[in-house]
């Protein structure tokens, strides 16, 4: 070849190469900006980018949720900085039809990471006016911390008939999700999540971080960050249902709501192992009108906890234990104002349990709890069987300060049963400064499991009447009013 060939063959090789490259460079382009406008996961990859859009920041107007769980700091009310949003794909529109995640590339094997799959079903489901998300049975699906947004078409059930499987602890949760949350149902409107299969937590790892109590070295508690996430969250949502579920071995809360009005559990049946840190069954906070019926829980933390802001609670035929009770509360955490009313909590059983039902606010805080109905609940075995408990601390270095939320308006009838006898059945610690007033005690009746009689109930500052002669006798309920109930504008909610 002369030298002027040997240029125009380089010159074409160049040329041939260019246009190569441009192309996979033009392809990966059209790749990249069509996962973006759909907010698609990579198929490929287990590790998800954090979502370009912070999902929570065009709702300033919400109130910052309070962690009730005092062992974590309060956090913002963003559904997360991690796992990108499934958002909804503007599409042509069908009605009930079923989008099984199989036909979107899911393999159910149990190891592969089906992210993907469930993303894109999801994306298409969510257009469909009453479809189906099928997660078909038969199958164990792994899948990551997910955000499946909001708004769907009305209707739409996420019906889970097969295993659906959290990442195995925390060296398996990819680098870039958030440790707080795992499964994350968005600004919903309308929407079921049910099915005869299980949702599976693996939480063991978790619950044995160093960090989490009495899990480090000899029986030590390490310090530092001990994030733990819930299994699922609903946030920003209405009109929804969870029923039939078995849901198990969540690392924190199981199911929690948050932000949420207009909500129903059905026969969903919760298990975690007694000594499983944090793993509330339910929980509810900033949420309204919640329907929680004939479900089973034994887990290692509260049965079900209600946090600040919610009112309108309906919690009839469950059964808990082994676990800590039917919580209200912690509520007033940082001098924080907290407001709760209209709890019902009727045919309950209670059984081996750290509480029966059990009211806890700090030291410091504002607001009030309100009409709360405690009715028809069997005791059994039961450390603290009622107990209100106004000087709730973890540091057991908590000050005592002069505000506090007042509780008011607070019955419990038809309360049978025993208790365990290293702490008296019957415990009110109400604030020094704010009494609690109007306490109606009916038809208490609560007897030694095994052991001796503490017939020493203990009441501070608790105003109110029996109907009838509790067992054991409480004498120590102060009769009529206080002369000042304190300042009104910081006992205030609306
Ligand atoms: C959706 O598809 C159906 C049939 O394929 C068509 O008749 C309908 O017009 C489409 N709707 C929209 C909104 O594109
Ligand atoms: C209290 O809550 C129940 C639902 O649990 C609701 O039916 C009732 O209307 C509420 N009462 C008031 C006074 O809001
Ligand atoms: C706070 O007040 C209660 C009730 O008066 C009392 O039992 C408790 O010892 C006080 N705690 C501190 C830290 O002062
Ligand atoms: C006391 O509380 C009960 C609910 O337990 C309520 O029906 C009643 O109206 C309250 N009484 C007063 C005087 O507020």
């Amino acid at each position: 070849m002369d030298s002027r060939k040997w240029i125009l063959f380089i010159g074409i090789i160049a040329i041939f190469l260019l246009q190569n490259s441009s192309d996979v460079e033009g392809r990966h382009h059209i790749h990249s900006h069509k996962k973006h406008k759909s907010n698609n996961g990579n198929a490929g990859s287990p590790v998800y980018a954090p979502s370009p859009g912070d999902p929570g920041s065009d709702n300033p107007d919400y109130p910052p949720p309070i962690s009730s769980d005092p062992s974590n700091p309060p956090y913002s009310g963003d559904p997360g900085n991690s796992g990108t949003p499934v958002s909804p794909d503007p599409g042509n529109s069908t009605t009930g039809c079923t989008f099984n995640v199989m036909d979107f590339g899911a393999v159910g094997d149990g190891s592969t990471d089906d992210t993907a799959a469930f993303r894109d079903a999801w994306k298409e489901a969510c257009q469909a006016e009453s479809s189906v998300l099928l997660v078909p049975e038969n199958y164990v699906f792994l899948i990551t911390s997910t955000i499946f947004s909001g708004p769907c078409k009305p209707g739409l059930v996420f019906q889970v008939d097969g295993v659906l499987m959290a990442p195995n602890g925390p060296d398996c949760w990819p680098k870039g999700d958030s440790p707080q949350q795992w499964l994350v149902f968005y600004r919903l409107n309308d929407m079921t999540l049910t099915g005869t299969g299980t949702i599976e937590g693996n939480g063991e790892k978790w619950w044995s971080l160093p960090c989490k109590p009495h899990m480090g070295p000899h029986g030590s508690t390490l310090p530092g960050p001990c994030d733990s996430p819930a299994l699922i969250r609903f946030f920003m949502s209405s009109n929804l249902m969870v029923t039939n579920l078995r849901i198990q071995n969540s690392p924190k809360f199981h199911v929690k709501f948050d932000g949420c009005e207009g909500v129903i559990i059905d026969r969903v049946s919760v298990s975690s192992p007694k000594l499983s840190p944090n793993t509330d069954g339910i929980h509810v906070e900033n949420t309204k009108s919640v329907g929680i019926y004939n479900s089973v829980i034994a887990n290692g933390d509260d049965c079900i906890s209600i946090g600040p802001g919610c009112s309108n609670v309906d919690i009839e035929s469950v059964t808990c234990g082994p676990s800590h009770g039917i919580s209200i509360g912690s509520l007033g955490v940082h001098n924080s104002r907290a407001c709760v009313s209209n709890i019902t909590v009727r045919n309950a059983i209670i059984k081996d349990s750290d509480n029966g039902v059990r009211i806890k606010t700090w030291q410091g805080g504002a607001g009030s709890v309100t009409g709360i109905y405690f009715e028809d609940i069997q005791m059994d075995n039961v450390r603290n069987c009622i107990i209100i408990d106004q000087y709730y601390c973890l540091s057991k270095a908590c000050r005592n300060q002069t505000s506090a939320v007042y509780l008011s308006d607070v019955s419990f009838r038809n309360i049978k049963g025993t208790y365990d006898v290293r702490s008296p059945p019957i415990h009110f610690a109400c604030s020094d400064t704010v009494a609690c007033t109007n306490i109606t005690m009916s038809e208490v009746e609560l007897l030694p499991f095994e052991g001796i009689l503490v017939d020493d109930p203990f009441c501070w500052n608790a105003y109110g009447i029996q109907e009838t002669l509790t067992i054991p006798p409480i004498d120590c309920l102060l009769d009529g009013m206080p002369e000042t109930v304190g300042e009104s504008n910081l006992y205030a909610c609306n």
